[in-house]
């Protein structure tokens, strides 16, 4: 299943007296399950994509399918659901609350769904284990200031898996981090997208990647240039048992030209 699906989209922004054409067309299916890199030069759309995909912006024209529901005109509070439901997001510069602990930062969002079928020991249970899965067991009670790059960037990761979302998008998650914490990061982030299989969505610089991802899209002033790895290869490793982008290296890596 194709859990996301955008058609023809295109996103303008006004800019004094002229019109930046940030997306100009964009097709773009990711299946569900997939590990997709997004790459292309500064100033190409990559953030803009992930935003219109995450509900944090709208495009000016075009379709886009979350999970087989058409979010090309909802309304603000409709959107807001998806972003909290759906979604979940990883930053470049980590954005976690700098007064709570980690803990508390991890819980954060599941206290924001104002779900009444979540206890206050559910919260604590799910957030305990998200933590647990990125290795940071140790830290609970520490805050963000205590933490080394690496380490928040994995209290990042698990705040965006703590809802259970079915996409998770990260804009540019290694950027900040050297090269041998940001190989790490992307290892976890694959490690989670196999096991819990929850789909991600990531923008990068990073070269390293093409070995991780199911899919890569490149992508240059507003329009995809490049598509590698194919999804027909994926159906065919989903139809013999094994989730789509599984296999780090060789398997699942991508066969056409970056
Ligand atoms: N709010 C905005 N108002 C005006 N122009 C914008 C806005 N946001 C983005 N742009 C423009 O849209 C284009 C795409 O920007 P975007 O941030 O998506 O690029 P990017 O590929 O993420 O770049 P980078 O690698 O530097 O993060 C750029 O020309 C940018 O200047
Ligand atoms: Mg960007």
């Amino acid at each position: 299943m194709d859990i996301i699906e955008m058609k023809n989209i295109k996103k303008d922004y006004p800019l004094g007296e002229t019109i930046v054409h940030a997306l100009r067309g964009v097709d773009l299916s990711v299946e569900e399950g997939g590990f997709i890199s997004i790459i292309g030069p500064s100033g190409s759309g990559k953030t803009t994509l992930l935003n219109i995909i995450g509900c944090i912006d709208t495009a000016t024209e075009g379709s886009v399918k979350i999970a087989d529901e058409d979010i090309t005109a909802l309304d603000d509070k409709k959107l807001t659901n998806i972003r909290l439901f759906k979604v979940g997001f990883i930053f470049q510069t980590f954005n976690l609350i700098p007064v709570l602990n980690l803990l508390e930062n991890v819980e954060f969002p599941l206290l924001l769904m104002k779900d009444k079928s979540w206890s206050r020991t559910d919260i604590r249970a799910r957030a305990e284990k998200c933590i647990d899965d990125v290795g940071l067991k140790d830290f609970m009670e520490h805050r963000p200031a205590e933490l080394s790059g690496g380490q928040r960037q994995r209290v990042a990761i698990a705040r965006a898996l703590v809802t259970k979302p079915q996409i998770v998008l990260a804009d540019e998650p290694t950027a900040n981090l050297d090269s041998e914490t940001g190989a790490n990061i992307l290892k976890l982030m694959k490690h989670l997208n196999e096991t819990e299989n929850v789909t991600f969505v990531f923008s990068t610089h990073d070269p390293d990647v093409l070995q991780y991802a199911s899919q890569v899209i490149k992508i240059k002033d507003g329009a995809i240039v490049e598509k590698a790895g194919s999804e027909r290869q994926s159906r065919s490793r989903q139809a013999k048992g094994k989730s789509a982008g599984r296999g780090v290296k060789g398997g699942s890596r991508p066969k056409g030209r970056i």
